[in-house]
């Protein structure tokens, strides 16, 4: 077997959907990543001497859903101890998001970067509550937090605005950022009923058990707040005016088919909103996508529209995830390369 080089030690915290999807991605990839620490509710699991065997790991927890079925893991171990001990460059932060007070992402990620560890995250719950604080924290610690996950999933939103798009004046950024909800929309102009489409959602996997969040446009209205900030923009929750999908019609479909036209349940921010609403879109528009695919259109001076289409949730999540690590991985090895000069 051919060793892989190692030059950037990773601890995930929260070992679910997205936590294993990463995790497997590293493990497959050679991307000089290495997995030294993982922790869930239940327990950690912490490298010592030889490297963990991930791909066991995640499997465990695929068959059982505990991470403490794995013999490795340390049940009297918490998340805290593992980010107080471990010896690691990177913290990637997925627990389950609170857009109420944040936790218990908030304290994690305050913990890791007071720790002076670079941080990835998906959960977008800590970013609505105090965007601000942590990317202070950041600064003030010297070390680097991306968020790329927390808006479309795997569409590289935040990066291209970050770089592919730096010398533009962004105007506008409107789109269909939840799944589920676009789902539902797509399944009900086939005729079918907003409940037994929410039905079928929730047996599908594609809506979560309460889908409060998606269905009253809180979950888009979230995502404005932490994409108003990255745009330097200082709109909180309250800031957001929101409607959600629960009062579309039967007749108000009709009538849309009549003019050729969809509804979308559309996230849109600029300098002075940001709002979430449903709203007629042309069939012919780039943002009339269906299913469970996201789709979001920029508006600017330099490159005037730019639409990005793709996945908005799942597995393909990870690729935003492990996009955001590399990137902070080719700063520091930049960084390196210039202090030897
Ligand atoms: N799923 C997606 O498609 C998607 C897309 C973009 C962003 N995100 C965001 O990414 C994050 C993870 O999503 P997911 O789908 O992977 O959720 P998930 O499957 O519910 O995984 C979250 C994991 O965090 C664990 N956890 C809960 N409290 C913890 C604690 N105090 N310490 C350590 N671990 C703890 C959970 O354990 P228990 O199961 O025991 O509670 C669970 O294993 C969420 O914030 C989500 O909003 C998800």
């Amino acid at each position: 077997m051919v060793q892989k080089v190692v030059e950037m030690n990773i601890v995930i915290i929260g070992f679910g959907n997205i936590g294993r999807s990463v995790a497997k991605v590293i493990s497959e990839k050679d991307l000089g990543l290495e997995i030294v620490g993982i922790a869930d509710r239940d327990g950690c699991i912490v490298k010592e001497n030889t490297p963990l065997d991930v791909m066991d790991i995640v499997e465990t927890v695929e068959k059982t859903k505990k991470l403490s079925s794995h013999p490795l893991t340390k049940t009297d171990m918490t998340t805290n101890d593992l980010i107080d001990s471990v010896d690691a460059d990177l913290f990637v932060e997925m627990t389950p998001t609170n857009i109420e007070n944040g936790e218990p992402g908030l304290s994690f990620m305050r913990r890791i970067l007071n720790r002076k560890k670079h941080l990835v995250t998906s959960n977008k719950g800590p970013l609505v509550i105090a965007y601000r604080e942590l990317t202070d924290l950041a600064k003030e610690n010297k070390v680097l937090f991306r968020c790329g996950a927390t808006i479309g999933g795997a569409i590289p939103i935040l990066s291209l605005i970050r770089s592919g798009l730096s010398g533009n004046k962004i105007t506008k950024i409107k789109g269909i950022l939840n799944g589920t909800t676009n789902y539902i929309l797509t399944k009900m102009f086939e005729g079918k009923s907003f409940d037994y489409t929410l039905k079928e959602a929730q047996e599908l996997g594609i809506a979560e058990t309460n889908p409060t969040y998606d269905i009253e446009g809180i979950d888009i209205g979230a995502k404005l707040v932490v994409l108003a900030n990255e745009l330097g923009l200082n709109t909180g929750f309250n800031n957001v005016k929101i409607e959600g999908i629960k009062n579309i019609t039967k007749e108000d479909i009709e009538n849309a088919k009549k003019e050729d036209k969809v509804i979308k349940l559309i996230g849109e921010i600029s300098k002075n909103s940001a709002e979430v609403s449903p709203q007629l879109i042309s069939k012919n528009d780039s943002l009339a996508v269906d299913g469970t695919l996201n789709a979001i259109k920029i508006e600017c001076d330099l490159a005037k529209e730019i639409t990005l289409i793709g996945h908005g949730a799942g597995e393909e999540t990870a690729s935003a995830i492990i996009g955001d690590i590399l990137e902070i991985k080719k700063v520091i090895e930049n960084e390196n390369k210039s202090n030897n000069f």
